[in-house]
């Protein structure tokens, strides 16, 4: 059922995109909790699968704390194609923020993605899909890090934990206390939330 809903959303995105390499969300559309990025990366397209490059082997490193195996999440990017600018140096695509206009684009996509998965925490990784999941560009990862926020979105609700993304821990050292802590906090949230049920 969901993954007969999740076939036919992607369908409809890969279709919206063609001229896009396009990298869909994957994992167990039945876990309770989706891990949402922000865009894929070169190695991502490569191998048509998010968080595969550098910042997916740090989020494989930070589930590990959690214990938790990554094939039993679901995880996806808010952006599905990977967004670049030539490098001045070398001439050659590198990686750059998505624009608002490229969040907007694919902003339905992902809140259908969530509705179909129906997750109970979402597990936004950096701002960018912070600031989408919450529809409001003033939230800030800095601000609402490592603590459980319910929300609601398309008349569901669900438990929001923001963490910082992989790849900022990997550039600045300072963030990984911080990180782990956050880690800690939300595997004490998933254990109190999975024993109430
Ligand atoms: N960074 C992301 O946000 N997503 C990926 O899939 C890879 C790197």
């Amino acid at each position: 059922m969901k993954k007969t809903k999740l076939q036919e959303l992607n369908k409809t995105i890969k279709d919206a995109f063609k001229e896009k390499d396009i990298v869909l969300g994957n994992g167990d559309e039945n876990s309770t909790i989706i891990l949402i990025g922000e865009a894929p990366g070169a190695k991502e397209v490569e191998l048509k699968e998010p968080f595969v490059g550098q910042a997916g082997k740090h989020l494989t490193k930070f589930l590990e704390i959690l214990k938790i195996d990554r094939k039993d999440l679901y995880i996806t990017n808010t952006v599905k194609f990977r967004p670049t600018k030539d490098s001045a140096k070398t001439g050659k695509p590198i990686n750059r923020a998505p624009s608002k206009d490229e969040i907007n684009m694919f902003k339905d996509y992902l809140f259908d993605e969530i509705h179909i998965v129906n997750p109970k925490v979402i597990v936004t990784l950096g701002n960018v899909p912070l600031k989408t999941v919450l529809q409001n560009e003033g939230a800030t990862i800095g601000e609402l890090h490592g603590k459980d926020i319910e929300i609601n979105l398309q008349e569901k609700e669900y438990y929001l934990f923001p963490l910082y993304h992989p790849a900022a821990v990997i550039y600045k050292q300072d963030l990984k206390e911080t990180y782990e802590n956050d880690l800690r906090n939300l595997s004490e949230f998933l254990d109190k939330l999975l024993t109430r049920v």
